[in-house]
């Protein structure tokens, strides 16, 4: 069973990754730092806990994360992507109010499961980079880090070159590449080839199979919509965030390749991910490598979304 640290944003496929790790058998959510990115870190922070509600579990520790980049600039947000609320058309119970955890509650996590936590992180890299500024002799104790992020030599999709996570934090986002080991990264090169479809959907929401399932059609058509916009012929959305936790435990999904990568952080290269895929490359003794996502076995991702999504709780 992998334990897992969510650090997230939610914001569509972050509750959709949200309901796909609480539905994984494999996977067990530890505890899940909420903060802004796709939406405000309050309504970030409530949309967590209303899935927590649904699915029963607010036994798991929901801890306050950033509300901004460490730059201190004003963060843009994307209801136009997201909804207003960050789950489309969907607006979670005025009652539901998350109560959040102090900080500290992620050093506590990391001590308890040391050695086989892995921390996933599908937002801005804020709070995991505060994190390693806090308490970096905790950070050592972390098995892995599963990072959603970047783009190599394809285009990003806030900026030509920039992924949103590394973009929206770019400080941040290098900041923890530099300090982390054992550090996966899911880019854009693979999570925009991870569709999933109305077909699917409408697959996965035939019967009730779980709490989520009267959420997943109207959050992702919302999103599928706003797609569609952005580009044009798209036959349904990408899962960024739910591929992200999805390679936590499946080996066979992408093909990775080792490199060092940074993160540029100024002007119009802001956010770009960086590495070297000159056919001659050797590492350098001194390089950090990370294992970067470019391939993804789509089949592979399909049937599992399908297999996890249509599980109930107690499976
Ligand atoms: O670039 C994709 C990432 O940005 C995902 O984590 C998604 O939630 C968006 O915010
Ligand atoms: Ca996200």
């Amino acid at each position: 069973m992998n334990k897992i640290l969510l650090f997230c944003d939610p914001g569509i496929d972050d509750s959709l990754a949200i309901m796909y790790a609480l539905l994984h058998p494999d996977l067990d959510v530890v505890g899940i730092v909420s903060s802004y990115g796709n939406v405000p870190q309050e309504q970030a922070t409530n949309n967590v806990a209303y899935l927590l509600k649904l699915a029963g579990r607010e036994d798991i520790p929901l801890i306050g994360g950033a509300k901004g980049p460490l730059s201190g600039e004003i963060t843009v947000y994307y209801p136009e992507i997201h909804g207003p609320e960050g789950l489309g058309p969907i607006r979670p119970p005025e009652t539901i109010v998350g109560e959040l955890l102090n900080y500290n509650r992620v050093f506590e996590i990391i001590e308890q499961y040391k050695g086989e936590l892995t921390i996933v992180e599908i937002g801005r890299m804020t709070s995991l980079a505060i994190a390693f500024i806090l308490g970096e002799e905790h950070m050592k104790k972390v098995k892995d880090y599963f990072i959603m992020g970047g783009a190599f030599l394809v285009p990003g999709n806030v900026t030509p070159v920039a992924e949103a996570n590394f973009y929206g934090d770019p400080i941040a986002a290098n900041l923890v590449l530099s300090k982390a080991t054992n550090v996966t990264i899911i880019p854009l090169n693979v999570t925009t080839e991870a569709i999933v479809t109305s077909e699917v959907v409408d697959y996965i929401t035939q019967f009730q199979f779980n709490p989520f399932t009267p959420l997943i059609e109207p959050i992702f058509e919302f999103y599928a919509d706003a797609y569609v916009e952005l580009v044009p012929g798209l036959n349904g959305a990408p899962m960024h965030d739910v591929l992200t936790l999805s390679a936590v435990t499946n080996r066979d999904l992408v093909q990775y390749v080792m490199r060092p990568v940074t993160v540029q952080i100024l002007a119009e290269t802001r956010g770009q991910s960086v590495t070297d895929f000159r056919p001659g490359w050797e590492p350098e003794p001194t390089d950090v490598l990370r294992r970067v996502a470019l391939e993804l076995n789509y089949q592979f991702f399909v049937h599992d979304f399908v297999e996890v999504m249509t599980k109930s709780l107690r499976d």
